[in-house]
């Protein structure tokens, strides 16, 4: 057989291969080491020098040519191979759910969800910020002074101090709380300002009652007039909402923290007996969050002028609103991701929360 005719022969076959096992035995009978086109290249060692010339050309030309058709045949059933294993493999996204896994919604996010609809209602909206800080965020700015007793009481996590840097400006730290955002939405927002932050915390601590981590709610309001009575009635609406309790009693106790002053702790009223906790009523009090009137130094460190703005900022455990209204008896059970607790404590996920329904 002449080249043209194997020529013609191998592209047929190749063309007629309808898997890559088929379109590989093609390869190997032609190209191979006992394949024909290795065949008559042998043979060219038997011929004179000039008819070698001739047929050496035309047959390493022919040798190229099935190699680029078996090349191109092999990437058409490639494409062929995938799009088969592709249909094969197609997850179909509409099929039901099935009731018996179904997911729920984690108590914290129900929490905040519940928050953020209330807050929302309120006219506030959400700031945010990350979860390692450095400490102007977390202290400085926030009117804690230089070796402060109230820095070791936050019992912080530090990370290695950033390289190049000294002293304070080395720190980095997981923030101890939410309020880092009070400076990260005043320097990014000139004021009237109202904001919501909600986000991890970290504090070296672990019982009943402190977990390293854990979640924080902090509000911030910044405004010309703004003052303690519209704390005391936003805090209570916002906790009469959250608890569905009307009326609810809200007492604030005089308290410090660096940022505010005055500062307060924020009671509610309650009923305790042996069995039970009941929000409202009663002649019992439950410590619930701390607040106050912003510190001038706090608006200082932003570049708000405290002679033209003043404001009020509160901050509250997420867990322990969620252990309150949703009878959660121990906070560490919110991180051990025990399937049965979120069965039994998680959240229906298509009832999102919603002020007209009152859930
Ligand atoms: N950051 C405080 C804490 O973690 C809570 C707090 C108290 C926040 C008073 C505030 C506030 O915004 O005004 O203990």
């Amino acid at each position: 057989m002449n080249a043209a005719e194997l020529k013609a022969e191998l592209t047929q076959k190749i063309e007629a291969a309808n898997d890559l096992n088929a379109l590989e035995e093609v390869r190997i009978s032609a190209l191979g080491k006992k394949g024909a086109i290795t065949d008559l290249m042998k043979g060219l060692g038997k011929m004179s020098p000039e008819e070698r010339k001739v047929e050496g050309v035309a047959l390493n030309v022919m040798k190229d040519d099935v190699a680029n058709l078996l090349e191109s045949r092999q990437k058409i059933l490639k494409k062929i191979a995938m799009d088969a294993r592709l249909k094969h493999e197609k997850i179909d996204i509409t099929l039901d759910s099935r009731p018996e896994r179904k997911g729920s919604i984690h108590p914290i996010t129900q929490t905040m969800d519940e928050m953020i609809t209330i807050f929302a209602d309120m006219g506030f909206d959400i700031h945010d910020g990350p979860d390692i800080e450095d400490d102007f965020h977390n202290f400085t700015a926030l009117n804690f002074p230089p070796k402060h007793p109230a820095r070791e009481m936050h019992d912080t996590f530090y990370l290695p101090d950033v390289e190049g840097k000294e002293g304070d400006e080395a720190k980095r730290l997981l923030r101890t709380h939410t309020s880092t955002c009070q400076i990260r939405a005043m320097l990014a927002h000139k004021p009237p300002l109202r904001k919501i932050v909600m986000g991890r915390t970290y504090r070296s601590d672990y019982d009943m009652t402190h977990t390293p981590m854990f979640h924080q709610l902090e509000g911030m309001v910044i405004d010309k007039e703004t003052n303690m009575g519209h704390l005391k009635g936003c805090l209570k609406t916002m906790y009469e909402k959250f608890f569905g309790v009307e009326d609810l009693p809200v007492r604030f106790r005089p308290s410090f923290f660096p940022f505010t002053e005055p500062s307060a702790e924020i009671d509610i009223g309650c009923s305790k007996s042996k069995s039970e906790l009941k929000i409202g009523g009663g002649d019992s009090w439950l410590e619930i969050g701390g607040c106050g009137m912003v510190h001038p130094n706090v608006l200082k460190a932003v570049g708000i002028d405290p002679d033209v703005y003043q404001g009020f900022a509160f901050g509250m455990g997420i867990e322990r609103m969620a252990m309150l209204k949703y009878g959660i008896p121990d906070l560490r059970t919110f991180f051990e991701g025990d399937t049965r607790w979120n069965a039994h404590y998680g959240h229906d996920p298509l009832n999102k929360p919603n002020l007209a329904t009152g859930s």
